[in-house]
């Protein structure tokens, strides 16, 4: 299948140094300041762009490495601005075992995307979650934050052909 997707574009959709300063600045000297900088700048970028990891590390007096470790480490932190619609797809226990595995693999295959992956008409970004807490009632996700529940391909295609249009 031919790969509709590019998991990490290599630009950013929109970068600006000044603000991004700014966010880093007023969050610096918090304690444990590295999430809440990360997290603030997702917020206002849709993701943590590459040009701030300097900047982090200078403000913080750790190294770039540790920084990029930081935000490789938690899957809430994106590389790249998601889709118009992001769906997180739970791949805890019981969604698992209650084959939420082949049904993600099925949804990935179909988008020719990966986890973390967005569709090349920027319609969908599908993300990895553990565990919404919708156990009873699972395979789970959520869908711009909205639960999803007893997921199977079929409410998964309605989503995705929703999302493609809205
Ligand atoms: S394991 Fe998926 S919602 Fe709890």
């Amino acid at each position: 299948m031919t790969a509709l997707v590019s998991q990490i574009p290599s630009t950013i959709e929109r970068w600006d140094a000044a603000l991004a300063g700014e966010i880093i600045t007023a969050h610096a000297g918090m304690e444990g300041a590295a999430l809440p900088i990360l997290h603030a700048l997702q917020d206002e970028f849709g993701c943590v762009p590459k040009q701030s990891e300097p900047m982090i590390a200078d403000a913080l007096n750790v190294s770039r490495a540790e920084v990029h470790g930081v935000i490789s480490f938690y899957h809430d932190f994106r590389r790249a601005p998601p889709g118009h619609h992001v769906l997180k797809l739970c791949r805890a226990e019981s969604c698992q075992s209650n084959g939420g595995v082949e049904l993600a693999d099925r949804l990935l295959a179909r988008l020719g995307i990966d986890w973390g992956g967005t569709t090349a008409d920027r319609s969908l970004t599908v993300e990895p979650v553990y565990c919404l807490g919708l156990c009873a009632c699972s395979p789970a996700a959520l869908l711009d934050g909205e639960p999803m529940a007893r997921l199977n391909d079929a409410k998964l295609e309605t989503m995705a052909a929703e999302a493609r249009r809205t």
